[in-house]
């Protein structure tokens, strides 16, 4: 079997890739280490089909391509956890399997996925890539949307270029869910979740591509007034999400989805709470700041 990488829209042929023959339950061959990371560099996005991985053949896979990062951005507490640290519990299920109820406030936490992010920005030290794996989809909606960074970025006015430039933004969960009118934390939670500091323009250190790094965990800008920041980060919201920069993903059961989180952003779209959607996320850490990457 060798790896076939191609453009899932050949009008875009460097945003999303859809990947063929590979089996990623089985332990990778370097060349196969080296197509994914190069395609990745290339795409932001990869897509894998029919990839039937359970719990530790998704971690053991997501350890070849570097080193995981855990799940302390979920609410759910450690005993009330279905699966363990090295995954990110991204379904509407309580550890018995049974659908969380409506006002459950760990399904009210992650409604939060539904605002465009990227992946632990409200971490010191942030992800890098991620991967999603389906298991259980609801028969219409929730689909997950992808936007470009980097062409995001490249489309600003140079003037809005040079403004962004040296920007550092404050990021915390406490902002992207305060935007949902959630704000039911422990003390021990806003302590955990403090802001931290991230640039607002990043360098790939590969490609050397700038990108916008944007998140609705962003909710300040530093040394800017409050209500000024918050209006200028929407419209570049605004900006980098039009749907020329935008891919929404139709799941498929054991479809494996892959994005780096350095150079995209993603949101969950509705469905039917009443159905469940039973999805798991591996995470790399990107092992430094942002602040590192210009
Ligand atoms: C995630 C995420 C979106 C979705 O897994 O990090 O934001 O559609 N998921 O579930
Ligand atoms: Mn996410």
């Amino acid at each position: 079997m060798s790896v076939d990488i191609h453009p899932i829209d050949p009008a875009s042929p460097t945003f999303i890739g859809e990947v063929s023959g590979i089996d990623l339950s089985r332990k990778l061959t370097d060349q196969e280490v080296s197509a994914i990371h190069a395609a990745m560099d290339h795409f932001g996005v990869l897509i894998f089909h029919d990839q039937h991985l359970d719990d530790e053949q998704q971690i053991s896979f997501s350890r070849q391509l570097g080193m995981l990062e855990e799940a302390t951005g979920d609410i759910m507490s450690v005993k009330d956890r279905r699966i363990g640290m090295a995954l990110n519990d991204i379904s509407n299920l309580d550890k018995n399997g049974e659908l969380l109820p409506r006002d459950d406030r760990r399904r009210l936490f992650g409604l939060g996925n539904m605002l465009w992010h990227s992946d632990s920005s409200f971490k010191e030290v942030p992800a890098k890539y991620s991967m999603l794996s389906a298991r259980k989809i609801p028969a219409t909606g929730g689909n997950t949307e992808f936007a470009d960074m980097r062409a995001a970025y490249d489309a600003l006015e140079d003037e809005t270029k040079a403004e962004v430039h040296d920007l550092i933004c404050l990021h915390s969960q406490i902002y992207s869910r305060g935007v949902l009118g959630f704000d039911d934390f422990t003390d021990e939670e806003r302590a955990k979740w403090a802001p931290v500091r991230q640039r607002l323009v990043r360098r790939h250190p590969t490609t050397g591509r700038l990108s916008l790094y944007l998140a609705s965990h962003a909710g300040g800008i530093e040394g800017w007034p409050m209500p000024e920041a918050r209006s200028f980060l929407r419209d570049l919201n605004e900006h980098a999400t039009q749907r020329q920069f935008v891919y929404a993903h139709v799941w498929r059961p054991w479809d494996l989805v892959m994005w780096d989180n350095r150079v995209t952003m993603h949101r969950a779209r509705r469905y039917d709470p009443t159905e469940v959607r039973d999805l798991r996320r591996t995470t790399l850490t990107n092992e430094v700041s942002s602040l590192a990457q210009i």
